[in-house]
């Protein structure tokens, strides 16, 4: 839990309750007016809870702790009518409503002690109160109001503890997820190496065409898992881009160079020389290689491969179109979801990453595709010059 967000949220309650300085003086001067009933109004909060066996299950401690707590709430009590109202306070608050999640009580029954304080308050107020009776209704509704928000930080409490536990259970789901592909993903090029191996060790008079076959293939796909794991390093470690001037054009040729196009893929490119992208070198290289891969893995029996770039609204396009199988209307949304692939091999993370990436640069992702005709993918990230020149600039100074 974030302190001053807690905090800033608390102020945000009280003011869309209304209260202010008066309140806290009005509740202040209840403290002497209420003390002599709080003893029997603890005894009576403890003693309604063996009454719902859903919320007494809690209750774990038997009688040495029922009087702990009694202890606890009758000076949570005092802390309610004298305050101060401050970031200590609101803190204290929100971690007796996370003790109460910890011990697993469900959340309706806090709220249904919080309406049994308050009529027992009420109650004591009323048959205790000395002033003017003008002034009893306003200090009543100043001692609601506060209940009502302390009411509010301990339902926040569970808020905070069940998001985090949603967040636990989906990062857990996730890792599932990631160790199954993985699983997937590194034991078929494994499997491959094995039987090669095996033919390798057990066959009978190999001939040496044999032979390089099988190290060829076993060579092929130490190259499979070597692209599933860099792809998940890439995820994982994916650097804060350090933008610089960057001509588009070179990347492209280095990432040509370093991926196998099939001889079946058939590359035209269609890149200004000057045309230069604010963008960190290393992470637009991952970016245009995940979408050449796709492109080419797109084409099993060949195809066409247009990579082109283009200024444009004030950054720079950079399209790459394939020929290839095509991608259905309903998948193109999930394309960038992590773990999703619509290919029967992959992780899924090339174009997650890409995502990821292209969003640090401020720039924009955006898919279209024809089943049977194409996909085309078009990045836009802000052009090079003035922002390259800017950081540049920021860097020497
Ligand atoms: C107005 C609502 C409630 C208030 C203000 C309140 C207040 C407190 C306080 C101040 C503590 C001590 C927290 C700590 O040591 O960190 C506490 C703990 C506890 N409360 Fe409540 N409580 C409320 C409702 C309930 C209800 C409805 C139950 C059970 C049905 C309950 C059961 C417990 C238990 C079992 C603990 C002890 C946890 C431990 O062993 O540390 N509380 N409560």
């Amino acid at each position: 839990m974030d302190p001053s967000e807690l905090m800033a949220s608390f102020r945000d309650l009280q003011s869309y309750v209304g209260w202010n300085a008066e309140d806290a003086d009005r509740v202040a001067g209840l403290r002497e007016v209420v003390a002599p009933d709080l003893g029997s109004l603890v005894d009576e909060f403890y003693d309604e809870i063996p009454r719902h066996p859903q919320a007494h299950r809690v209750m774990t401690g038997g009688a040495e702790q029922v009087r702990r707590l009694k202890l606890s709430l009758r000076s949570w009590l005092d802390e309610l009518f004298s305050g101060p109202y401050d970031e200590q306070y609101v803190r204290r608050r929100w971690l007796v409503g996370s003790r109460h999640v910890e011990i697993g009580l469900d959340p309706s029954y806090p709220n249904a002690a919080f309406s049994l304080l308050r009529a027992g308050l009420t109650a004591s107020v009323r048959r205790r109160w000395l002033g003017e009776s003008s002034g009893m209704w306003p200090a009543l509704q100043s001692l609601h109001k506060l209940l009502d928000l302390d009411s509010m930080l301990v339902q926040r409490a569970y808020g905070d503890q069940y998001a985090r536990q949603m967040q636990r259970q989906e990062r857990l789901a996730a890792i599932g997820q990631i160790s199954g592909s993985i699983a997937h993903e590194l034991r078929n090029p494994l499997n491959v190496i094995k039987t090669s191996i095996y033919c390798l060790t057990h066959g009978k008079s190999i001939t040496e065409e044999k032979r390089s076959e099988h190290l060829q293939r076993m060579d092929r796909q130490v190259d499979v898992a070597n692209g599933v794991i860099s792809a998940l390093s890439d995820f994982a470690r994916l650097p804060t881009p350090s933008p610089d001037s960057v001509a588009v054009d070179q990347v492209v040729t280095e990432v040509l160079e370093t991926l196998t196009i099939p001889a079946g893929v058939v590359v035209v490119r269609d890149i200004a020389r000057d045309l230069v992208v604010a963008a960190d070198r290393q992470q637009l290289a991952i970016v245009l290689s995940n979408l050449v891969r796709n492109g080419v893995e797109a084409m099993p029996h060949g195809g066409k491969l247009a990579i082109s770039g283009r200024a444009d609204a004030g950054g720079v396009s950079v399209s790459v179109i394939d020929t290839g199988v095509g991608i259905k209307p309903d998948r193109l949304g999930r394309l960038t979801e992590p773990l999703y692939t619509t290919k029967a091999r992959g992780i899924g993370l090339g174009l997650a990453i890409t995502r990821v990436i292209v969003e640090r640069h401020r720039g924009t992702i955006r898919f279209s595709s024809e089943v049977d005709v194409g996909t085309e993918a078009t990045v836009w990230m802000p052009s090079g010059a003035a922002d390259a020149q800017d950081e540049n600039q920021r860097r020497t100074e």
